[in-house]
């Protein structure tokens, strides 16, 4: 249950940083020197960090400011070996952008809004990041006639087939990764879940070029089952990052320590990634509450590492274990995966196929169980510890 770099389990600077202020309340804890994150994070076994450009470089730092915070980051990079495999821009926090980025009913917001981004992503390249997370948190509404929603779509496309052609102009080897959120800070967000997402990739003029970056709490504030969402991605070859953490229902975004809230679908989460071969950063976006002194953030971020090696042991051991496999196939898995028609089978063959139809009895097989309930105890108990 120690983690190691190989584990690729890696943090936001915003995340342990994040000093728990709230709708309701001011800050409970003082400020992190990114500097001193990177090496807390390397010493409990992470692989690296990321970033927004205001996390690391304070909004509106001059020139020499800039190149200092980098220098300090850099310095800390080195001496820990921490890499830096996704970086993002902070498009929510300053009034400028109340009404959104690149989607804001202001043409000359939207125009920094995409300036403050290209700048990052210099930064991100030369800081070796593959790749950019975009997450739209701003981009929405609270009322219906504020925001034309299909014009806005066009908007989005522009600014992200900008900055497609941007990253392709300068030979980058970065690829971008949106991250959906149904709602907060807007009462609407565009592209609130995985799905609308993935049909609005495929509009944008390099549709290769982007992919998603579900966060667990997102899907969950939506009612959605996050490994289902996870395993579309992965279907679409979209899974390009993922922000791990813990969400109790539908309610605000909690971004619990990963493993909290749902524990059921952390399990079948950690299933699915490790038996899928997702081989991307484990990368943890939560958020320490704002009881927890330091000891305390630090304690929450050993601990989403910890139950994701903790998961994965039991899945391992759940996909290993033969009476498991028994009941994989009393549960017809082993039929599900073979196509429907045979091979080089013709529908006009299927047609003919009086057991496919004619002969076939419905009734009989509406009566075969489906022993999914054996299954799932089994995945429960080894959950629990019982096996
Ligand atoms: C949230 C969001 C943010 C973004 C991050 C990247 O919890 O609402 O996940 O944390 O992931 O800011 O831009
Ligand atoms: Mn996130
Ligand atoms: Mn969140
Ligand atoms: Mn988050």
């Amino acid at each position: 249950m120690t983690p190691v770099p190989e584990d690729k389990f890696t943090f936001g600077l915003w995340t342990v940083g994040w000093q728990g202020r709230d709708p309701f309340g001011d800050a409970t804890r003082a400020a992190l020197d990114p500097a001193e994150t990177v090496r807390r994070l390397a010493e409990l076994g992470a692989y690296g960090v990321t970033f927004h450009d205001d996390d690391l470089i304070p909004f509106g730092s001059g020139e020499a400011e800039r190149e200092a915070h980098v220098k300090r980051f850099r310095q800390a990079l080195d001496a820990t070996g921490m890499k830096v495999p996704m970086a993002t821009t902070n498009l929510f926090t300053h009034p400028v952008f109340k009404d959104g980025a690149f989607t804001a009913n202001d043409r000359d917001v939207r125009r920094y809004a995409v300036r403050k981004t290209l700048r990052n992503i210099d930064l991100a390249a030369e800081l070796g990041a593959s790749v950019y997370v975009a997450w739209g948190g701003r981009e929405g509404a609270e009322s219906g006639a504020a925001k034309d929603v299909r014009t806005a779509l066009d908007r989005l496309k522009e600014a992200f087939d900008v900055l497609a052609e941007y990253v392709l102009a300068q030979g980058l080897e970065l690829r971008f990764a949106i991250e959906p959120k149904p709602n907060e800070p807007r009462g609407d967000i565009l592209l609130p879940t995985v799905g609308h997402a993935l049909a609005f990739i495929e509009r944008l003029e390099h549709p290769e070029l982007f992919g998603v970056n579900p966060e667990t709490g997102h899907e969950q504030m939506a009612g959605l089952n996050f490994p289902h969402g996870i395993a579309q991605a992965l279907w679409a070859g979209k899974l390009f990052h993922i922000d791990l953490n813990g969400q109790s229902g539908i309610k605000y975004d909690q971004d619990l320590r990963f493993g909290a809230g749902d524990l059921r679908q952390a399990f079948w989460l950690v299933d699915l990634l490790e038996s899928a071969g997702y081989t991307g950063p484990r990368h943890f976006d939560f958020k320490p509450p704002r009881t927890e002194d330091l000891d305390g953030v630090w304690a929450s971020a050993a601990g989403c590492m910890r139950n994701y090696l903790a998961l994965k042991a039991k899945a391992a051991a759940f996909r290993a274990d033969p009476v498991v496999q028994d009941a994989l196939r009393a549960a017809r898995l082993d039929q599900l995966a073979r196509p429907t028609l045979a091979p080089g089978e013709t529908v006009g063959e299927l047609l003919a196929d009086r057991s496919a139809f004619e002969d076939f009895d419905p009734d009989a097989a509406g009566r075969r169980g489906m022993a999914f309930e054996r299954l799932d105890q089994l995945a429960m108990d080894h959950l629990l510890g019982l096996r």
